[in-house]
């Protein structure tokens, strides 16, 4: 927990600089002076503006009947009764960032001089408040209305709406990817793995590891693609990895394989405490930190799938219940950027503006968890006691392990197997 908030801290205070950098050198000056100083007053005029926050509630094409319910801003605080995280009750912000009222002043704050640079010749002045520009970029994100839509609620043309959209995922993906980065520190590494070994009793895991597919259709052909994004995330759903872009039609063993983490981890790059303390010894077999992942991917010493097989009572089984469970997190984030309403959907756009929304809506889910805004992650450990039982899908050719590799992958996972909580506690 002390390396999560230390991470949190470092991560907020490179914003600060990277603020401090823009204030200090502003990339437009005769356009951004008197916006700084402004700060506070535009984005409480964007947040409590009548005229704004009606064209963010009404229905469609009712543009003249003002529904009363948004006039009076956001909604008092009351307790909710489904979670306790969440302190507030749902409101209009909720319903259309997926993310509270004070999250979206944070990341306006945030975001604003990064928003405001660089407007496009054929759109100056482009006269609008960095919370206007967030609005209408998060709107696209979390609402996944078209740009024609979108155009009438905020009262844009339609191109200034698709720029703000791109500047929204562009600042995003290129600013802010140190919102999600692999714990490196053995102190980070710990964090993580004792996370896991709380849900599940399995030592030394550092991370579960799965593919979200989404489709993708030429708004021209009409063609549907898949595309395929491999995460790998702690016990809390913080995305550590995430790399987007594949052909879908692979599979999650050969997405793998094509990746850096791979290669990384293969290398001693990543996942190696093999020169510190954190290894752990289990009947006198070491282990090293590993991901989890199902039995779509290869087994290696530092990736843990199921047994094929097990008998009820056996180690094996309490192995794999502790695996479902700490696999959970990663199906959790996968439903939870699928609920973003741009990637709930065929996204029609081109394969690169998609995997710039996968990026965007990844960012802002660490962002989200960062500051304890759970508006965006779905539902708990209930809803998935059964999607992990039938969750194989495509499984092609596997690639064999050589011999040495997969001895020492079967070692490891009988002495983690000793270690499993008993399967019957999984439930609770
Ligand atoms: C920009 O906005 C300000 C304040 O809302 C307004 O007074 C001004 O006329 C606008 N300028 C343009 C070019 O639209
Ligand atoms: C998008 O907004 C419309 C209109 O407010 C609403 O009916 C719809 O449910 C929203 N979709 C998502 C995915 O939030
Ligand atoms: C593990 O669980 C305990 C008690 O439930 C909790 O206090 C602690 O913060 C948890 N640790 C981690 C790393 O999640
Ligand atoms: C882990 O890192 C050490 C040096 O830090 C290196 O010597 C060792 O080979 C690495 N382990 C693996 C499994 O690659």
């Amino acid at each position: 927990m002390e390396s999560r908030k230390l991470a949190a801290l470092l991560s907020s205070l490179v914003s600060q600089l990277l603020l401090l950098i823009l204030l200090l050198f502003p990339p437009n000056s005769n356009s951004s002076d008197s916006h700084f100083n402004n700060a506070f007053p535009l984005i409480h005029h964007f947040l409590f503006s009548q005229q704004i926050a009606a064209s963010l509630s009404l229905p469609t094409r009712k543009r003249k009947r003002v529904d009363p319910e948004p006039d009076q801003g956001p909604q008092p605080p009351s307790p909710s009764p489904e979670s306790g995280l969440v302190a507030r009750s749902p409101d209009s912000f909720r319903s259309c960032f997926r993310m509270t009222a004070s999250t979206f002043e944070w990341l306006s704050g945030l975001l604003e001089p990064l928003l405001e640079c660089r407007d496009p010749a054929e759109l100056f002045p482009l006269n609008l408040s960095a919370g206007v520009r967030l609005g209408i970029g998060l709107f696209r994100l979390a609402n996944g209305s078209d740009y024609a839509e979108i155009s009438k609620r905020f009262r844009v043309s339609v191109s200034v709406a698709r720029f703000c959209v791109k500047q929204l995922c562009r600042v995003l993906c290129t600013n802010f990817r140190f919102w999600i980065a692999f714990p490196n520190s053995n102190d980070e590494l710990e964090s993580v793995s004792r996370g896991f070994e709380n849900l599940s009793g399995l030592p030394n895991c550092g991370g579960a590891i799965d593919c979200a597919r989404f489709s993708v259709v030429n708004s021209e052909t009409s063609r549907e693609d898949c595309i395929a994004a491999q995460i790998v995330v702690d016990s809390s759903c913080r995305i550590l990895s995430i790399v987007a872009g594949f052909r879908g039609h692979k599979s999650n063993s050969r997405i793998l394989r094509s990746t850096t983490l791979y290669k990384d981890i293969e290398e001693g790059k990543l996942l190696n405490s093999s020169s510190s303390s954190t290894i752990i010894e289990i009947k006198s077999v070491a282990i090293n930190q590993y991901l989890i992942g199902d039995s779509e991917y290869p087994f290696l010493p530092w990736l843990m799938i199921p047994f094929a097989e097990s008998l009820p009572g056996s180690c094996e089984e309490n192995f794999n219940a502790a695996h479902n469970l700490m696999r959970i997190s990663a199906l959790r984030t996968i439903a939870s950027l699928k609920s973003w309403g741009v990637l709930s959907q065929p996204i029609k756009e081109e394969v690169k503006m998609a995997v710039a929304y996968i990026g965007a809506c990844s960012i802002l889910h660490n962002s989200l968890l960062m500051r304890e805004d759970f508006s965006a992650l779905s539902g708990g450990f209930e809803d998935y006691q059964f999607q992990h039982q039938n969750s194989n899908k495509i499984r092609d050719y596997k690639l064999e392990e050589d011999d040495s590799v997969k001895t020492k992958a079967l070692i490891i996972r009988s002495a983690l197997a000793t270690r499993a909580k008993k399967s019957h506690n999984s439930n609770s």
